[in-house]
Protein backbone atom coordinates (compact mmCIF):
# COMPACT_ATOMS: atom_id res chain seq x y z
CA UNK A 1 0.00 0.00 0.00
CA UNK A 2 3.00 2.12 -0.20
CA UNK A 3 1.83 3.41 -3.57
CA UNK A 4 -1.27 5.12 -1.49
CA UNK A 5 1.49 7.23 0.31
CA UNK A 6 3.05 8.20 -3.47
CA UNK A 7 -0.56 8.80 -4.63
CA UNK A 8 -2.46 10.83 -1.57
CA UNK A 9 0.75 11.87 -0.06
CA UNK A 10 -0.51 14.75 1.76
CA UNK A 11 -0.24 17.08 4.53
CA UNK A 12 -1.95 15.90 7.65
CA UNK A 13 -4.93 17.25 8.08
CA UNK A 14 -5.19 20.36 10.69
CA UNK A 15 -7.49 18.30 13.31
CA UNK A 16 -7.11 21.06 15.79
CA UNK A 17 -10.31 22.37 13.80
CA UNK A 18 -12.21 19.47 15.83
CA UNK A 19 -14.68 20.79 18.86
CA UNK A 20 -14.44 19.07 21.68
CA UNK A 21 -17.38 17.31 23.31
CA UNK A 22 -19.86 19.13 21.10
CA UNK A 23 -23.26 18.69 22.45
CA UNK A 24 -27.19 19.81 21.46
CA UNK A 25 -26.09 22.95 20.46
CA UNK A 26 -23.80 23.12 16.79
CA UNK A 27 -21.27 24.82 17.31
CA UNK A 28 -19.87 26.63 13.76
CA UNK A 29 -16.42 25.27 12.66
CA UNK A 30 -14.20 28.16 11.30
CA UNK A 31 -13.40 27.43 7.56
CA UNK A 32 -15.63 24.40 7.03
CA UNK A 33 -15.44 21.78 4.05
CA UNK A 34 -19.09 21.75 4.25
CA UNK A 35 -22.06 23.46 5.94
CA UNK A 36 -25.36 22.02 6.34
CA UNK A 37 -27.98 25.45 7.66
CA UNK A 38 -31.52 24.53 8.76
CA UNK A 39 -31.98 21.99 6.11
CA UNK A 40 -35.61 20.56 6.63
CA UNK A 41 -36.89 17.79 3.39
CA UNK A 42 -40.25 16.36 2.97
CA UNK A 43 -41.08 14.13 0.19
CA UNK A 44 -44.53 14.60 -1.67
CA UNK A 45 -46.65 17.24 -0.34
CA UNK A 46 -48.83 17.37 2.44
CA UNK A 47 -52.24 15.23 1.83
CA UNK A 48 -50.25 12.84 -0.84
CA UNK A 49 -49.92 9.32 -0.32
CA UNK A 50 -46.07 9.47 -0.54
CA UNK A 51 -45.89 12.49 1.77
CA UNK A 52 -43.01 11.87 3.96
CA UNK A 53 -41.03 14.62 6.29
CA UNK A 54 -37.57 13.40 5.77
CA UNK A 55 -35.48 15.85 7.50
CA UNK A 56 -36.22 18.50 9.83
CA UNK A 57 -34.62 21.70 10.63
CA UNK A 58 -30.91 20.14 10.76
CA UNK A 59 -27.53 21.76 11.45
CA UNK A 60 -24.02 20.77 10.99
CA UNK A 61 -20.38 22.00 9.98
CA UNK A 62 -17.96 19.48 8.37
CA UNK A 63 -14.63 20.34 8.90
CA UNK A 64 -12.05 20.03 6.55
CA UNK A 65 -9.87 16.59 6.76
CA UNK A 66 -12.81 14.95 9.34
CA UNK A 67 -14.59 12.23 8.77
CA UNK A 68 -17.48 12.27 10.15
CA UNK A 69 -20.24 9.51 10.60
CA UNK A 70 -23.50 10.06 10.21
CA UNK A 71 -26.05 7.05 12.06
CA UNK A 72 -29.41 6.70 13.25
CA UNK A 73 -32.64 4.74 12.86
CA UNK A 74 -33.80 3.23 9.72
CA UNK A 75 -35.85 5.54 7.43
CA UNK A 76 -34.86 8.96 9.97
CA UNK A 77 -33.29 11.01 7.02
CA UNK A 78 -29.32 10.02 6.56
CA UNK A 79 -29.36 9.42 3.33
CA UNK A 80 -31.75 12.41 2.50
CA UNK A 81 -29.03 14.56 4.34
CA UNK A 82 -26.09 12.68 2.32
CA UNK A 83 -28.09 13.29 -1.01
CA UNK A 84 -28.28 16.96 0.23
CA UNK A 85 -25.29 17.73 0.60
CA UNK A 86 -24.43 16.30 -2.75
CA UNK A 87 -26.89 18.60 -4.13
CA UNK A 88 -28.60 15.56 -5.45
CA UNK A 89 -31.68 16.63 -3.82
CA UNK A 90 -32.98 20.61 -2.82
CA UNK A 91 -33.93 20.81 0.27
CA UNK A 92 -37.19 22.01 1.10
CA UNK A 93 -35.95 24.38 3.39
CA UNK A 94 -32.32 25.59 4.23
CA UNK A 95 -29.17 25.54 2.31
CA UNK A 96 -25.96 23.58 2.60
CA UNK A 97 -22.64 25.80 1.00
CA UNK A 98 -19.36 23.74 0.18
CA UNK A 99 -16.18 26.12 0.88
CA UNK A 100 -17.99 29.08 0.18
CA UNK A 101 -20.06 27.53 -2.90
CA UNK A 102 -23.71 27.23 -1.91
CA UNK A 103 -24.65 24.13 -3.30
CA UNK A 104 -27.16 24.18 -6.17
CA UNK A 105 -26.90 20.59 -7.62
CA UNK A 106 -24.04 18.00 -7.87
CA UNK A 107 -20.43 19.16 -7.74
CA UNK A 108 -18.44 16.52 -9.49
CA UNK A 109 -15.24 18.63 -9.43
CA UNK A 110 -15.65 19.14 -5.38
CA UNK A 111 -17.57 15.83 -4.32
CA UNK A 112 -18.14 11.91 -5.20
CA UNK A 113 -20.29 9.31 -3.98
CA UNK A 114 -19.82 6.02 -2.99
CA UNK A 115 -22.51 4.06 -2.49
CA UNK A 116 -23.60 0.29 -0.55
CA UNK A 117 -23.56 -1.23 -4.12
CA UNK A 118 -20.72 -0.47 -5.93
CA UNK A 119 -22.00 0.71 -9.27
CA UNK A 120 -19.65 -0.69 -11.43
CA UNK A 121 -20.50 -1.07 -14.95
CA UNK A 122 -20.16 -4.80 -14.95
CA UNK A 123 -19.43 -5.16 -19.07
CA UNK A 124 -16.59 -3.15 -18.30
CA UNK A 125 -13.43 -3.99 -16.73
CA UNK A 126 -12.07 -2.64 -13.46
CA UNK A 127 -9.39 -0.33 -15.62
CA UNK A 128 -12.42 0.71 -17.63
CA UNK A 129 -15.04 1.73 -15.19
CA UNK A 130 -12.18 4.04 -13.86
CA UNK A 131 -11.92 5.43 -16.82
CA UNK A 132 -15.13 5.99 -17.52
CA UNK A 133 -15.63 7.75 -14.61
CA UNK A 134 -13.33 10.55 -14.97
CA UNK A 135 -14.05 10.67 -18.81
CA UNK A 136 -17.93 11.72 -17.19
CA UNK A 137 -16.19 14.17 -14.75
CA UNK A 138 -13.95 15.42 -17.82
CA UNK A 139 -10.74 14.63 -16.63
CA UNK A 140 -8.39 15.20 -19.38
CA UNK A 141 -7.26 11.85 -21.57
CA UNK A 142 -4.06 12.29 -21.07
CA UNK A 143 -3.95 12.04 -17.35
CA UNK A 144 -7.25 9.42 -16.78
CA UNK A 145 -4.71 6.38 -16.72
CA UNK A 146 -2.41 7.58 -15.09
CA UNK A 147 -5.06 8.37 -12.38
CA UNK A 148 -6.74 5.43 -12.88
CA UNK A 149 -3.28 3.02 -12.07
CA UNK A 150 -2.48 5.09 -8.95
CA UNK A 151 -6.23 4.83 -7.08
CA UNK A 152 -5.72 1.12 -7.93
CA UNK A 153 -2.79 0.70 -6.46
CA UNK A 154 -4.35 2.95 -3.62
CA UNK A 155 -6.65 0.37 -2.42
CA UNK A 156 -3.93 -2.36 -3.30
CA UNK A 157 -6.29 -3.64 -6.82
CA UNK A 158 -3.83 -2.88 -9.09
CA UNK A 159 -3.27 -6.96 -10.22
CA UNK A 160 -7.29 -6.71 -10.82
CA UNK A 161 -7.11 -4.09 -13.67
CA UNK A 162 -8.61 -6.32 -15.93
CA UNK A 163 -10.89 -8.34 -14.04
CA UNK A 164 -14.77 -7.76 -15.01
CA UNK A 165 -16.82 -6.63 -11.39
CA UNK A 166 -18.18 -9.89 -11.45
CA UNK A 167 -14.52 -11.89 -11.15
CA UNK A 168 -14.36 -9.97 -7.69
CA UNK A 169 -15.42 -10.64 -4.60
CA UNK A 170 -18.01 -8.09 -2.74
CA UNK A 171 -15.17 -6.29 -0.64
CA UNK A 172 -12.83 -5.92 -3.55
CA UNK A 173 -15.75 -4.36 -5.89
CA UNK A 174 -16.21 -1.52 -2.85
CA UNK A 175 -12.51 -1.51 -3.06
CA UNK A 176 -12.63 -0.71 -7.13
CA UNK A 177 -15.59 1.63 -6.48
CA UNK A 178 -13.59 3.48 -3.69
CA UNK A 179 -10.55 3.91 -6.37
CA UNK A 180 -12.74 5.25 -9.17
CA UNK A 181 -14.04 7.74 -6.39
CA UNK A 182 -10.56 8.19 -5.14
CA UNK A 183 -9.68 8.97 -9.02
CA UNK A 184 -11.63 11.69 -9.61
CA UNK A 185 -9.53 13.65 -6.65
CA UNK A 186 -12.09 15.70 -5.58
CA UNK A 187 -11.66 16.86 -1.75
CA UNK A 188 -15.25 15.21 -0.40
CA UNK A 189 -15.87 11.76 -0.45
CA UNK A 190 -19.99 11.17 0.49
CA UNK A 191 -20.32 7.51 1.35
CA UNK A 192 -23.27 5.83 2.61
CA UNK A 193 -23.18 2.65 3.75
CA UNK A 194 -20.20 1.71 1.83
CA UNK A 195 -19.35 -1.54 3.51
CA UNK A 196 -22.65 -2.14 4.52
CA UNK A 197 -23.45 -5.55 2.42
CA UNK A 198 -20.14 -6.84 3.18
CA UNK A 199 -19.18 -9.32 6.42
CA UNK A 200 -17.72 -8.04 9.75
CA UNK A 201 -13.88 -9.03 8.99
CA UNK A 202 -14.02 -7.81 5.51
CA UNK A 203 -15.34 -4.39 6.48
CA UNK A 204 -13.02 -4.08 9.74
CA UNK A 205 -9.98 -4.57 7.27
CA UNK A 206 -11.87 -1.60 4.68
CA UNK A 207 -12.08 0.14 7.83
CA UNK A 208 -7.95 0.13 8.62
CA UNK A 209 -7.06 1.07 5.25
CA UNK A 210 -9.84 3.93 4.90
CA UNK A 211 -8.84 5.12 8.32
CA UNK A 212 -5.05 4.77 6.54
CA UNK A 213 -6.14 6.84 3.72
CA UNK A 214 -7.59 9.60 5.78
CA UNK A 215 -4.29 9.95 7.49
CA UNK A 216 -2.35 10.18 4.35
CA UNK A 217 -5.15 12.94 2.36
CA UNK A 218 -6.91 16.00 3.64
CA UNK A 219 -10.14 14.64 2.43
CA UNK A 220 -12.82 15.47 4.29
CA UNK A 221 -15.55 12.43 4.33
CA UNK A 222 -19.45 11.90 5.38
CA UNK A 223 -19.78 8.38 6.01
CA UNK A 224 -23.33 6.74 7.23
CA UNK A 225 -23.37 3.94 8.43
CA UNK A 226 -25.47 1.87 11.02
CA UNK A 227 -22.29 -0.31 12.87
CA UNK A 228 -21.96 1.53 15.96
CA UNK A 229 -18.18 0.04 16.22
CA UNK A 230 -17.84 1.02 12.38
CA UNK A 231 -18.49 4.40 13.54
CA UNK A 232 -16.39 5.33 16.81
CA UNK A 233 -13.21 2.87 14.68
CA UNK A 234 -13.58 4.84 11.55
CA UNK A 235 -15.07 8.62 12.92
CA UNK A 236 -13.59 11.91 14.25
CA UNK A 237 -17.05 12.72 15.14
CA UNK A 238 -20.48 10.85 15.37
CA UNK A 239 -23.38 12.66 14.11
CA UNK A 240 -26.42 11.04 16.14
CA UNK A 241 -29.55 11.39 14.27
CA UNK A 242 -33.26 11.41 15.85
CA UNK A 243 -36.29 9.16 14.68
CA UNK A 244 -37.83 10.59 11.49
CA UNK A 245 -38.05 13.38 10.64
CA UNK A 246 -34.61 13.06 11.71
CA UNK A 247 -32.65 15.49 12.99
CA UNK A 248 -29.22 16.01 14.83
CA UNK A 249 -29.55 14.66 18.49
CA UNK A 250 -25.77 14.84 19.44
CA UNK A 251 -22.45 14.58 18.14
CA UNK A 252 -20.15 12.55 19.80
CA UNK A 253 -16.53 13.40 19.17
CA UNK A 254 -13.77 10.22 19.15
CA UNK A 255 -10.12 12.14 19.66
CA UNK A 256 -8.19 9.24 18.36
CA UNK A 257 -5.44 9.41 15.96
CA UNK A 258 -5.77 7.89 12.34
CA UNK A 259 -4.47 5.60 11.07
CA UNK A 260 -6.37 4.37 13.67
CA UNK A 261 -5.04 0.47 14.52
CA UNK A 262 -6.91 -2.64 15.49
CA UNK A 263 -5.84 -2.63 19.04
CA UNK A 264 -8.55 0.30 19.05
CA UNK A 265 -11.02 -1.69 18.98
CA UNK A 266 -10.57 -3.92 21.91
CA UNK A 267 -9.84 -0.68 23.86
CA UNK A 268 -11.85 0.92 27.06
CA UNK A 269 -11.83 3.95 25.04
CA UNK A 270 -13.65 2.21 22.11
CA UNK A 271 -16.43 0.70 23.97
CA UNK A 272 -17.37 3.92 26.52
CA UNK A 273 -17.83 5.62 23.29
CA UNK A 274 -19.86 2.73 21.66
CA UNK A 275 -22.17 2.42 25.15
CA UNK A 276 -22.82 6.24 24.68
CA UNK A 277 -23.53 5.90 21.00
CA UNK A 278 -25.62 2.68 21.88
CA UNK A 279 -27.07 4.69 24.60
CA UNK A 280 -28.04 7.48 22.16
CA UNK A 281 -29.42 5.94 19.90
CA UNK A 282 -31.64 2.72 21.30
CA UNK A 283 -34.19 5.29 22.56
CA UNK A 284 -34.33 7.00 18.92
CA UNK A 285 -34.49 3.36 16.95
CA UNK A 286 -38.06 2.52 19.74
CA UNK A 287 -39.68 6.08 18.52
CA UNK A 288 -38.95 4.95 14.82
CA UNK A 289 -39.87 1.05 15.40
CA UNK A 290 -43.24 2.64 17.36
CA UNK A 291 -43.47 5.14 13.64
CA UNK A 292 -43.55 1.98 11.50
CA UNK A 293 -45.87 -0.08 14.04
CA UNK A 294 -48.78 2.37 13.49
CA UNK A 295 -50.15 0.88 10.09
CA UNK A 296 -51.20 -2.55 12.16
CA UNK A 297 -52.46 -0.60 14.94
CA UNK A 298 -54.53 0.94 12.49
CA UNK A 299 -55.47 -2.08 10.91
CA UNK A 300 -55.81 -3.83 14.26
CA UNK A 301 -58.46 -1.07 15.23
CA UNK A 302 -60.47 -1.64 12.61
CA UNK A 303 -60.64 -5.10 13.15
CA UNK A 304 -62.06 -4.44 16.48
CA UNK A 305 -64.67 -2.41 14.87
CA UNK A 306 -65.54 -4.97 12.47
CA UNK A 307 -66.07 -7.80 15.12
N1 LIG B 1 -37.25 9.57 -3.35
C1 LIG B 1 -38.08 9.47 -2.30
N2 LIG B 1 -39.41 9.67 -2.43
C2 LIG B 1 -40.24 9.58 -1.38
N3 LIG B 1 -39.83 9.30 -0.12
C3 LIG B 1 -38.52 9.10 0.08
C4 LIG B 1 -37.58 9.16 -1.00
N4 LIG B 1 -36.34 8.92 -0.49
C5 LIG B 1 -36.51 8.70 0.83
N5 LIG B 1 -37.80 8.81 1.17
C6 LIG B 1 -38.39 8.68 2.52
O1 LIG B 1 -37.71 9.58 3.39
C7 LIG B 1 -37.43 8.97 4.64
C8 LIG B 1 -35.95 9.05 4.89
O2 LIG B 1 -35.32 8.20 3.95
P1 LIG B 1 -33.74 8.00 3.91
O3 LIG B 1 -33.44 7.10 2.76
O4 LIG B 1 -33.06 9.30 3.94
O5 LIG B 1 -33.49 7.24 5.32
P2 LIG B 1 -32.17 6.59 5.88
O6 LIG B 1 -31.93 7.19 7.22
O7 LIG B 1 -31.07 6.68 4.89
O8 LIG B 1 -32.64 5.08 6.08
P3 LIG B 1 -31.78 3.72 5.95
O9 LIG B 1 -30.92 3.67 7.18
O10 LIG B 1 -32.81 2.65 5.95
O11 LIG B 1 -30.98 3.77 4.69
C9 LIG B 1 -37.99 7.54 4.55
O12 LIG B 1 -39.25 7.53 5.17
C10 LIG B 1 -38.12 7.28 3.08
O13 LIG B 1 -39.22 6.44 2.80
MG1 LIG C 1 -30.04 5.28 3.75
Amino acid sequence: MDGAAAAFSVILPDRALRIENLGMTQAAIPDAAIRVRNVSHQFGEVGEARHVRALLNTSLDIARGELLCLIGPSGCGKSTLLNVMGGLFTPTTGAVTVGTTPVHGPMPHDIAFIFQESALFPWNTIFENMILGMTFQGVPKSEREDRARRALEAVGLDEFAAHYPSQLSGGMRQRAALARALSLETQILLMDEPFGALDEQTRMVLGEDLSVLLSRSKKTIVFVTHSLGEAVFLADRVAVFSARPGTIKEVITVDEPHPRKPEFMTSAKFHRLRDQLYGLLHEEIRKSMSQSAKPKRAYEDQAKGDS
